[in-house]
């Protein structure tokens, strides 16, 4: 199939202490974004990483750099993380009292812009606003932790997900990504991609394994991602 598919690792799993080691070697590993995941504290229970940060690795990499917020509210920090070279951000619905008004901020300040999905969240808040979504995610954990086990509902929501999108492209022409987070591995993402997936967010299971500091640990396992996508 000519499908394009992205893996996204999550910096969330990374070793912290060597970020932009990281960064370079998971990209020259065969990665396609870097997936950069803001918490809280309030709307999920964990504390990560700012717009200083996104700053501080933007030089490093020429990759799509995809800013994931799990903050509320989302409108005081969308425009420092636009300036800080983010390329796309999303955000979730219950975070923002004027989702309309939130996304078109992020393209105003030249990003791409997303609404993300809990679990348990419908994908009704996406209907009235397809024009100015250029990546729907969906989260197949709840948020707030790397490492947690992949919700299996979330294979029925991708495929709702992916028949909007697939009659929204066909009435307009214009592409909106379909990326999913928590849980995706090696077993399972051939599955995930067969539900609808394009994009694809890896935390543990790339950043996981690898202990050593060899610049190619990450081949494999981006490989063996690859391969089992290109079963679909
Ligand atoms: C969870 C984050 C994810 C997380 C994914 O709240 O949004 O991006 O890092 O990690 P894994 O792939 O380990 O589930
Ligand atoms: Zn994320």
């Amino acid at each position: 199939m000519s499908k394009q598919f992205r893996i996204a690792p999550s910096i969330l799993s990374a070793n912290f202490a060597k970020l932009g080691q990281e960064i370079t070697d998971v990209i020259a590993s065969g990665a396609d974004i870097v997936h950069f995941d803001v918490m809280d504290n309030h709307f999920v229970p964990n504390l990560t990483i700012g717009p200083l940060v996104c700053e501080a690795i933007r030089p490093l990499t020429t990759a799509i750099i995809d800013v994931h917020l799990m903050v509320e509210p989302v409108d005081r920090i969308i425009p420092d993380f636009a300036k800080a070279g983010a390329n796309i951000i999303t955000f979730h619905p219950e975070a923002s009292h004027h989702i309309d008004r939130s996304l078109s901020m992020v393209r105003d300040l030249g990003c791409k812009s997303g609404l993300v999905f809990n679990p348990a969240t419908p994908l009704d808040y996406m209907d009235h606003v397809m024009d100015k979504i250029d990546m729907i995610l969906l989260m197949s954990v709840n948020p707030g932790f790397g490492g947690q086990k992949f919700i299996p509902e979330a294979l029925n929501k991708l495929k709702l997900a992916r028949a909007k999108i697939d009659a929204y492209t066909a009435k307009t022409g214009r592409e909106i990504w379909l990326e999913i987070d928590g849980g995706v591995n090696t077993a399972n993402i051939a599955d995930i991609a067969r539900a609808g997936a394009d994009t694809f967010v890896a935390g543990s299971a790339l950043f996981g394994a690898p202990k050593d500091s060899d610049p190619n640990r990450y081949d494999s396992i981006v490989a063996t991602l690859r391969a089992e996508l290109a079963k679909v």
